[in-house]
């Protein structure tokens, strides 16, 4: 077993650290606060070829392996969880089913431009009453003669309100239950589609997400994604690769609030001298990095099954649930090194304990990632 990078795994990893150092980490604080879009850093990411990592340079991307975009992702939330997340929706959620079962046509009108990073695409499966139990779809598609019709709503929808185009899943066949459900490719500017004003939310501000109302949308048949029916599994395979990106977002927010602990509990003193000198600290530290490692371990063992091609479902969700919760006690625990001033707007670890929070319940909460592994576990 080789637990060395690669030269191009490496190039990478030092492209998104130092991209962070420039761009990310100087600007995060006042992204989350004024909420605002990071348009430059979405900008220079596509310029980096960060919105296509694994997508084949001939559709646009840069034609790298997943174990480089979990590196990167890592990398990138390290410097700006909303960033990571606007990173990964496009990447996994959108290039990667419109890659993996879209047509050479599709490919050319919907995952070129958005590999290269000129527009942008996001997700849309969840529901007001279709979150958990995302087969539950109540959004309608109708055939009408060459085009659906399609009627319902979506919400939660991350990079929603700047999205070019959606992966949108709808019910075409009620009584067949989640062997009814089909994909389609809908670009944003399509009659009928309505987007709401962004949600507030508790961290990850500066990622938008919105609900959308579908009305009267006519949608040509040529656009189905896959086949009709195969939806949801569309679907859950998509989520399969997009819990790797949450699972290395979570390690990046992990390593930001532990690398600041780290280094506060080098300045601030307490009984004559640095609390990094108390053991309550150093053994939190410890905690902290040993969880961190681990975490990373997982992500990578998913991502490189993803690169085999093998099926990565139990592995991605390990990841996912290690990694976020392990996020949470991370952020937690930067925050308590801090003392007081870890509860302040002028330190980045409230922050922190915002951000990890979202990656325990985004792209299946924990409680299904424990459904996804049980039931692979207790598979004869
Ligand atoms: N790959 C391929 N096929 C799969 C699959 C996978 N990973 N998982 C399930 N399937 C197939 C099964 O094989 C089965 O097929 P057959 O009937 O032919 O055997 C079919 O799908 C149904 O599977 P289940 O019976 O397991 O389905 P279920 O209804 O019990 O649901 C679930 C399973 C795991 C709970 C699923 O509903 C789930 O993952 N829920 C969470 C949804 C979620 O993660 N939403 C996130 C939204 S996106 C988001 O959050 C984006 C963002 O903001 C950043």
């Amino acid at each position: 077993m080789n637990f060395e990078l690669t030269d191009v795994q490496r190039d990478i990893q030092r492209l998104c650290r130092e991209f962070a150092a420039r761009e990310l980490i100087p600007n995060a604080r006042k992204w989350d606060e004024t909420h605002a879009w990071p348009t430059e850093a979405v900008k220079k990411l596509a310029e980096l070829s960060l919105l296509g990592v694994a997508v084949p340079e001939q559709y646009g991307g840069a034609g790298l392996d997943n174990v480089c975009y979990a590196i990167a992702m890592e990398e990138i939330s390290r410097g700006c969880a909303s960033t990571g997340v606007i990173m990964s929706v496009n990447n996994s959620l959108y290039c990667d089913p419109v890659m993996k079962f879209g047509t050479e046509e599709q490919k050319q009108e919907f995952l070129v431009p958005f590999a290269r990073g000129e527009k942008l695409g996001c997700f849309g499966l969840t529901e007001p009453e279709a979150g958990s139990d995302a087969a539950a779809q109540k959004t309608i598609a109708v055939r009408r003669g060459d085009e659906f019709v399609i009627n319902g709503s979506k919400n939660w929808i991350t990079v929603g309100p700047k999205a070019d185009a959606i992966v949108l899943f709808t019910m075409t066949n009620k009584e067949a239950g989640n062997k009814g459900i089909t994909a389609f490719l809908v670009p944003t500017h399509t009659p009928g589609f309505i987007r709401a004003e962004p949600d507030k939310k508790m961290g990850i501000s500066a990622a938008h997400s919105c609900s959308m109302f579908f009305e009267d949308m006519r949608v040509p048949a040529r656009n189905i994604l896959g086949k009709e029916g195969e939806g949801f599994k569309v679907a859950m395979s998509t989520l399969d690769g997009g819990r790797i990106g949450i699972a290395a977002q979570a390690l990046g927010i992990a390593r930001a609030a532990f690398e600041e602990a780290v280094r506060y509990s080098g300045e601030r003193q307490t009984f004559g001298k640095p609390i990094r000198e108390h053991q309550a600290i150093q053994f939190m530290l410890a905690d902290m990095a040993t969880e961190i490692d681990a975490a990373r371990l997982l992500v990578l063992q998913a991502a490189v099954l993803k690169d085999k091609g093998m099926r990565h479902s139990l592995e991605s969700s390990m990841a996912k649930l290690y990694a976020s919760e392990m996020a949470s006690r991370v952020a937690n625990k930067a925050l308590q090194v801090h003392g007081g001033m870890g509860y302040s707007k002028e330190m980045d670890a409230e922050r922190h304990v915002r951000d990890a929070r979202i990656t325990e319940i985004y792209e299946g909460t924990s409680e299904i990632q424990r459904i996804v592994i049980s039931a692979n576990v207790l598979k004869e």
